[in-house]
């Protein structure tokens, strides 16, 4: 399965998945990792492991109404011409617009660090701990025009502590993230994975399969 990231970040999920393929718990090809920051980690990342880098600058169509279609134009033939068949958003900090969401219906994730449909938007951490809340998580989801509102795939949830900060709450969570995110993908790419609504069903599949799922 051939796969393609976006990311503007560290890129601490896209090194998961790139290890769980590694390691051979994914079964998937990242064929470009694409960013709209050229500084950004994740590109780094994927030099390091012989990866298709891909910088994207946003600048040339800034100001322009359109602006963010004609970008997600520009990302829509890169994706193309390399046959993506399924597109991870991993830290990737600009909204997709329907440009891309039309063109990779379900068959485009993001994982988002909160029990959504709690917290979507940004600094979830802190906000779950000002909340009094005491589960956050993260969760897996395809993406939708709605910004962290797709129908959910997998999620994870970690406590919240009295003495938690924001930082020390996000660094829990990510532990689930770099589980979950790859777990996903390879649900994915077994066809496990039905979406009727907004609901996703998991099809049982293989005992193999199981034993990812059930993967703490
Ligand atoms: C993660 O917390 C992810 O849930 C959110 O952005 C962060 C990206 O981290 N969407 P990284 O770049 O994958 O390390």
């Amino acid at each position: 399965m051939r796969v393609a990231v976006l990311a503007s970040g560290r890129g601490s999920n896209l090194q998961a998945i790139i290890d769980a393929i590694e390691v051979g718990t994914v079964h998937a090809t990242i064929v470009a990792v694409i960013s709209n920051k050229k500084d950004s980690g994740a590109l780094e990342r994927a030099r390091k492991h012989g990866v298709r880098d891909l910088f994207v600058d946003p600048k040339p169509f800034a100001g322009r109404p359109d602006s963010r279609e004609v970008y997600d134009r520009e990302l829509l033939e890169q994706l193309n011409k390399h046959d993506v068949e399924l597109v991870l958003l991993a830290g990737y900090m600009k909204i997709v617009t329907g440009v891309l969401v039309n063109a990779y219906a379900n068959r485009m994730m993001n994982i988002h660090p909160s029990l959504l449909p709690s917290f979507p938007g940004l600094d979830v951490q802190k906000k779950a701990i000002e909340w009094g809340c005491k589960l956050a998580g993260c969760t897996v989801h395809f993406v939708t025009e709605g910004v962290d509102e797709g129908p959910i795939i997998l999620q994870a949830a970690v406590p919240i502590l009295d003495d938690d900060t924001p930082e020390i709450l996000a660094a829990r969570i990510l532990e689930q993230e770099h589980k979950i995110y790859p777990r996903a993908v390879q649900l994915f790419a077994e066809g496990r994975l039905r979406v009727e609504g907004r609901r996703v069903t998991i099809d049982q599949g293989t005992p193999v399969g199981q034993s990812i799922i059930s993967a703490s």
